[in-house]
């Protein structure tokens, strides 16, 4: 929903997360037109329980990324009264700066880039996600141009971007339309199967990686099967 992986982006996405196989498997894996898993996660970018899926899907990744599709899907609500990105987000300003510069990550770069970025920024902790330092360094960490390139274009370098702020009003706007209300919500081929949020509930099929993966699984062979 929030941006569509290359083939190009698959290609190294394939060769930076998949466990070491021959360069064979790796670009029957690439060239392959299988059907991707739509994985989406409502969020917050400075919300610990975001954080925390965001850190179960990095193993999710690991060894299902080429399986699935991943998106970030912002809450925040609509509210005229902000002048600057015209949405509340719970965690004040900067938060609304980190998920404006994700999101801009996400749609000029593979998932292998935007994701590290992701990631990069929660290590950092949650009270530096957002600002312009961060935002560099991470760039940086995900061999993303952060001096001149579409991403920080699109975001500033304040996460104050034009397009930046359209994109999370539109994120928020889609959030609503999937019924995403809670930070974090784990969505898998369109079905909400699981909710961070202090604890973990609703999670009918388990909230490990090892739980994740199996739902994927079957969602993937689901998809692709023949019939
Ligand atoms: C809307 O934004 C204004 C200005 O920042 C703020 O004072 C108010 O609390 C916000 N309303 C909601 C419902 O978040």
């Amino acid at each position: 929903m929030l941006f569509s992986l290359s083939l190009l982006g698959l290609i190294r996405f394939a060769m930076a997360l998949a466990p070491p196989l021959t360069a064979q498997y790796q670009f029957q894996t690439a060239i392959s037109d299988d059907m991707k898993v739509p994985v989406v996660l409502g969020v917050m970018s400075r919300c610990p329980d975001a954080i925390l899926c965001e850190s179960v899907f990095n193993r999710v990744l690991q060894r299902v990324g080429e399986k699935i599709e991943i998106s970030l899907s912002f809450i925040a609500k609509p509210n005229a009264s902000e002048p600057l990105y015209g949405v509340t987000c719970m965690h004040g300003q900067e938060e609304c700066a980190g998920n404006v510069q994700e999101l801009c990550a996400a749609k000029y770069h593979p998932t292998s880039e935007w994701w590290s970025f992701v990631q990069c920024q929660n290590f950092q902790g949650r009270d530096s996600i957002g600002t312009p330092e961060t935002a560099l360094n991470c760039a940086k960490a995900a061999g993303i141009d952060w001096e001149n390139g579409k991403a920080v274009q699109c975001a500033g370098k304040d996460g104050r971007g034009t397009e930046g702020i359209q994109l999370l009003q539109q994120s928020a706007r889609d959030s609503v339309a999937a019924g995403i209300q809670t930070s974090c919500t784990i969505i898998i081929n369109g079905r909400q199967v699981c909710i961070r949020d202090g604890t973990w509930y609703d999670c009918e099929g388990g909230h490990t990686p090892t739980d994740f993966i199996r739902q994927i699984n079957e969602e993937y062979d689901r998809l692709n099967s023949a019939d």
